[in-house]
């Protein structure tokens, strides 16, 4: 039977239900998912909604992610990930993750968990700590504090073999495979498997910008398209967008670099969009050409972007209503892809107190040992 897992390639994969999904989680890992289960190359996708790590830093505020739970799932369904192919799964209601997270702790020094590069700019982020130098540490929670051990729990608990993820996880990464490493060499097994991380492919997709072309796209910082946002909204969002300002009169010479317009039309638009609604350009680099010359107004070069937009985004919201008039669905869905994930990580974590000799109970082979130790 091992030799046969072990080849099985396993992905896991998740997001943190703190908020609805917009163009960067698109660009960034949602289009990759739905490529990567069409692949047909993966022999399980386990797509895991992290709301108990949603709740180390949102613990006073449950009803969030709550109500998060279901526009992530609806936001997944939407864009194609598809509940045949896919385990859509609960953290919280998976018990083998908590059970593995306890255990993986005796594993991890303190010491290694605060030079998590991951965790010490996220204290930032978070508002646990307002420099990096670690000095409010005493007063983080320490479920925030250790949730990468949680995130080594819920990768190897899949025995996934491959996480698609962001730069921003692979110190996650890292920490996980030093956790199974350990965990296999302390208890001399050869339980846990050491995960690869699936960078994203490109510039856009590791980082889209937001719509101020500040930073990255995120609700924190109120610059977002999201995939549910509707028409009207999109065009209030392109319409408003970050350009250049330099370019103040339309016959003025213009810049692409850093204009958010040409930016997303990098990432969303493509050549048979020109034919279709701006023939006067061949490509995208004909009309990059004529901004940069001057006599091409910005407001021209967003209604051409809304149309690119639209064009993806309609079919997403199309999709999403359906699934919105058949919420029950959903819950089912989100209920046997957690069943799933059940079965599944019950069996590791068998395995794994198996090898820690906790598995009293498993079967009484213990009382013919008592006996002996005992009466010895
Ligand atoms: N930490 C990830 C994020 O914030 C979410 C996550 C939790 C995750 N568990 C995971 C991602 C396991 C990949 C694998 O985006």
């Amino acid at each position: 039977m091992e030799a046969k897992d072990c080849k099985k390639k396993i992905i896991l994969t998740g997001d943190r239900p703190t908020g609805k999904l917009h163009l960067g989680h698109y660009v960034g890992s949602l289009q990759r998912r739905v490529a990567l289960q069409n692949s047909g190359k993966y022999d399980e996708i386990y797509i895991l909604i992290a709301d108990d790590q949603a709740l180390t830093d949102n613990w006073d505020n449950p009803q969030k992610i709550r109500d998060n739970m279901i526009e992530v799932a609806l936001d997944y369904l939407s864009v194609g990930i598809d509940p045949k192919k896919c385990h859509i799964c609960v953290q919280s209601n998976i018990p083998a993750l908590h059970a593995l997270t306890f255990y993986y702790m005796n594993l991890v020094t303190t010491q290694r968990l605060s030079r998590n590069p991951t965790v010490k700019s996220e204290m930032v982020m978070r508002g646990f700590s307002n420099s990096d130098t670690n000095d409010n540490q005493a007063g983080l929670p320490a479920g925030f504090f250790t949730y990468p051990v949680s995130q080594a729990a819920d990768i190897t608990a899949f025995k996934a073999t491959t996480v698609p993820a962001g730069e921003d996880q692979e110190p996650m990464i890292e920490q996980t495979r030093e956790i199974a490493r350990k965990f296999n060499n302390t208890y001399n097994q050869d339980i846990l498997v050491e995960p690869e991380i699936l960078l994203p492919e490109n510039e856009t997709q590791r980082r889209l910008p937001g719509t101020d072309g500040k930073a990255k796209m995120s609700k924190s910082l109120g610059n977002c398209i999201y995939l549910s946002d509707d028409a009207k909204t999109v065009k209030q969002k392109v319409m408003s967008m970050y350009t250049d300002p330099t370019h103040v009169n339309i016959a003025d010479p213009g810049h692409v670099e850093g204009n958010m317009v040409f930016t997303y039309l990098d990432a969303f638009s493509s050549t048979e969009q020109f034919e279709k609604y701006l023939p006067e350009y061949k490509n995208l680099d004909e009309m990059k050409e004529h901004y940069r010359k001057g006599g091409l107004g910005d407001v021209k070069c967003k209604k051409f972007l809304i149309k690119v937009l639209e064009e993806m985004l309609e079919p997403i919201r199309q999709e999403r209503a359906k699934w919105e008039a058949n919420i029950p669905a959903v819950y089912d869905i989100l209920k046997q892809g957690t069943q799933a994930a059940v079965d599944t990580t019950n069996k590791t974590l068998a395995e794994v107190t198996a090898a820690m000799k906790v598995n009293y109970f498993a079967d009484d082979s213990i009382i013919q040992e008592w006996e002996n130790w005992i009466h010895k």
